[in-house]
């Protein structure tokens, strides 16, 4: 009996650590199969499993110590460096994403609300993306936010509706996804590059003006990885000169530049709810937010047909509404987001702990004053490709966004930029490499991958 009180005990102090079934589950496969390494107590895989739950919990317990506090982190962070050895098997996989793992706590409520837009027959736009735009407007603090099918037709409406077409040019940056600038070329504009910060990986404001011509109509700064262009001087060179700032969002719903989210710094943002996002849906969506009720009206004209009322069409649009499914899931979805975002930035802080003081490794930087919710965890390496194979071997998942920025890939080749053209986003796609990040990662599979990634290092 006082065994089991003190465990209890124990449990709720891990709980405080995140992820308790996760952690918990670990640690007794762990002590199952370890190959302990060095200090390692007298266990044996014949150990009970209570024997093997307490020793877990000390361990947990041993994590509580008062944790370094990196400016902007939170200061509650998961722990595992400090376990007093490792229990790490080698066929711990750990995969680059888990989006199972992120559907499973909330399966019941998504299977419930499919089941009332069925009841409701309301599959293409209607009261449940219209209750999902409001819930989005909210959260992004602006006046208007308009569901429709995808980030990259998001992106290609807010420019179709503020009447950018044919000889006009659009300011971006190279490092990017190449819907960016597929929108821009498919309302018939010219994408023009501008090169990043090597800080933050964003749109550097003073190369700006020197690519701002008679034809420049707008400006696209990328939010990549789940921080903010510094929007700032992005929006007093664009007022200056007249142009139109779309915020890509797509990366980064819920990250702040200055106390402000993304989505309300631009004259409109547009996001991606592509599955893997931080908000995903369960196929394809997207949405543009805005201050602007002009704009809101013509867009949402735009996304349906460009009808005004029911058969009388204004203006030649598009079929561009969000799935009334994808809305109901996304409102779920919505109401955890916050959580999510703080459980990735512990795991951000995780890396930073382990890694800050490891040679041949550059992590993401957060900018004073900026909120970065990291939906990419990128870190810049020698030797990329041969690190991301080494980490394979260990079963580690690792991505790489993006290896060939926009200017040199095949499909711009029209463009005639040549290799050098922006060199800080060249020397970075050829660097990036992307580690896991997703809330639902425990802190011991972050161990296992900085331990990976630190073997893979000192073997180049
Ligand atoms: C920066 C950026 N812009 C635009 C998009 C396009 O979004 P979607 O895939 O929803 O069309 C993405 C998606 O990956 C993105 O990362």
């Amino acid at each position: 009996m006082p065994q089991i009180a003190a465990f209890a005990f124990n449990l709720s102090a891990l709980s405080r650590l995140g992820n308790l079934s996760g952690e918990l589950d670990r640690f007794t496969q762990g002590f199952s199969q370890a190959k302990f390494t060095q200090n390692s107590p007298s266990i044996t895989p014949n150990r009970s499993r209570v024997e093997k739950f307490q020793l877990g919990t000390e361990m947990a317990a041993a994590c509580q110590q008062p944790r370094k506090n990196q400016g902007g982190y939170a200061e509650d962070h998961k722990c595992s460096d400090i376990l007093p050895f490792s229990i790490f098997t080698s066929d711990m996989r750990v995969p680059f994403l888990d989006l199972k793992a992120h559907h499973d706590p909330m399966r019941k409520e998504i299977t419930e609300a499919v089941s009332e837009v069925i009841d409701a027959s309301a599959f293409a736009g209607g009261p449940f993306v219209e209750r999902f735009e409001k819930s989005l407007a909210n959260f992004c603090q602006v006046d208007h936010a308009i569901g429709v099918g995808s980030g990259t037709e998001s992106l290609w409406l807010a420019l179709l509706a503020n009447g950018i077409g044919r000889g006009d040019e659009v300011i971006t940056v190279p490092s990017t996804f190449i819907a960016t600038a597929e929108a821009i070329s498919h309302v018939g504009a010219k994408p023009v590059f501008v090169d990043i910060m090597e800080e933050s990986y964003n749109m550097d404001p003073s190369k700006l003006e020197a690519a701002i011509n008679s034809k420049t109509k707008a400006i696209i700064p990328v939010h990549l990885f789940g921080q903010m262009a510094d929007m700032d001087p992005i929006m007093l060179i664009a007022k200056k000169h007249g142009l139109f700032v779309v915020e890509d969002a797509a990366q980064a719903i819920g990250a702040e530049y200055k106390g402000r989210r993304a989505g309300a710094v631009g004259h409109c943002a547009s996001f991606s709810f592509y599955p893997g996002k931080n908000l995903g849906a369960l196929g394809e969506a997207g949405a543009i937010t805005t201050n602007d009720s002009d704009l809101a009206k013509r867009i949402r004209i735009l996304r349906d047909h460009g009808q005004t009322e029911k058969y009388c069409h204004s203006e030649i649009g598009w079929n561009g509404r969000m799935d009334g499914i994808q809305a109901a899931v996304l409102d779920i979805k919505l109401k955890r987001l916050d959580d999510s975002t703080r459980r990735r930035r512990e795991n951000a802080a995780l890396y930073h702990d382990q890694l800050d003081d490891f040679d041949g490794v550059i992590l993401p930087a957060e900018v004073a004053e900026y909120k970065h919710v990291y939906h990419v965890f990128s870190i810049r390496v020698k030797r990329r490709d041969k690190i991301m194979d080494d980490m394979a071997k260990e079963g580690i998942g690792c991505a790489i966004h993006y290896p060939v920025p926009i200017h040199l890939q095949a499909a711009y080749q029209d463009l005639e930029y040549e290799s050098g053209s922006f060199p800080v986003a060249e020397q970075c796609a050829s660097e990036f490499l992307s580690l896991p990040m997703f809330p639902e990662l425990t802190s011991l599979q972050i161990s296992r991958i900085v331990e990976a990634l630190k073997k893979a290092v000192r073997s180049i």
